[in-house]
């Protein structure tokens, strides 16, 4: 695997693959990597021929109550599991060779970027569409491969690829879980047992909400809604930013819930912000 720091190293690199008619893979991520990442890797490989993981913790996303300083940062571990893996190229560029001197044009993110995590960090989603667009531009990807445990924001740059016409697939992947059923997060690591304990009660609600609406169709939303809050409080989970049942392309909340819909929970468990959901396609 090689693994490249600049920009027109790249370039150089992804003309010479494409030359020979090979076609690319982009994973775009901000290291910390964990089995998540790595399924997400996996999936890549299966789709093109050359596999190009992208490591940047990209400030630009973070909003100025986060702290950018705090995010984890692991790698040389990161590369040495990206090497156990089909990827062909790292390409972990430096804050500078990404935002050089003089940068100063941003993508505008799509209407549904407003709503939810657009609610508590205003200004991410412009950080996460202009890094991802610059991503697949650089690597020249005819695919990339994004996670569907950030529900919105796999939704937001499927939109931006189709609105400003990217020639790149979209492919989002399931969501990687540990055995017990919690979303896998770089943030986990950050839990103690009993937040982790209690963090449980997500993936709890978001399976008896399914159970709910598949068995009775047509209920108000609201009463989903009730149903996830419910199960998190009674587990001790005080803190949530949101817990809805929305249409899965809009985002729009749905007044009565009907399929293919998602459902998307956002917590604080002791001081970690935790996300997950699940989808329920049409005709399950
Ligand atoms: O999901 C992430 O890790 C980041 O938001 C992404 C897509 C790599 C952009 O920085």
């Amino acid at each position: 695997m090689q693994v490249l720091t600049r920009v027109e190293e790249v370039t150089q690199r992804v003309i010479d693959v494409k030359r020979s008619g090979n076609r690319i893979a982009v994973v775009p991520t901000m290291g910390a990597l964990h089995e998540g990442h790595l399924s997400l890797v996996d999936r890549a490989a299966g789709l093109a021929d050359f596999v190009i993981a992208t490591i940047f913790v990209n400030p630009t996303q973070f909003t100025p109550t986060e702290d950018l300083s705090k995010y984890p940062r692991t790698l040389e571990g990161d590369l040495e599991q990206l090497r156990q893996r089909k990827v062909d190229l790292a390409f972990v560029p430096g804050d500078n060779e990404i935002y050089p001197r003089g940068f100063s044009t941003f993508v505008d993110p799509p209407e549904i970027a407003r709503s939810l995590e657009g609610t508590s960090r205003p200004t991410h989603f412009r950080g996460v569409t202009t890094v991802v667009l610059k991503l697949l531009n650089i690597a020249r990807a005819d695919v990339a491969v994004f996670g569907q445990k950030d529900f919105q924001q796999a939704a937001v740059i499927r939109r931006m690829v189709k609105d400003l016409n990217v020639p790149c697939q979209i492919i989002v992947a399931p969501i990687a879980r540990d055995p017990d059923g919690l979303a896998m997060s770089s943030r986990n690591r950050y839990l103690s047992p009993d937040d982790r304990n209690k963090a449980l009660a997500i993936r709890r609600s978001l399976l008896k909400a399914r159970v709910s609406i598949l068995n009775s169709p047509g209920q108000p939303s609201a009463k989903i809604s009730q149903l996830l809050r419910d199960e998190l409080t009674a587990a001790g989970i005080q803190e949530i930013d949101y817990a809805v049942a929305v249409d899965p392309e809009s985002l729009e909340p749905q007044s009565v819930v009907t399929t293919p819909v998602a459902i998307l929970i956002a917590v604080r468990v002791g001081t970690t912000r935790l996300i997950d959901n699940e989808l329920i396609e049409a005709n399950e």
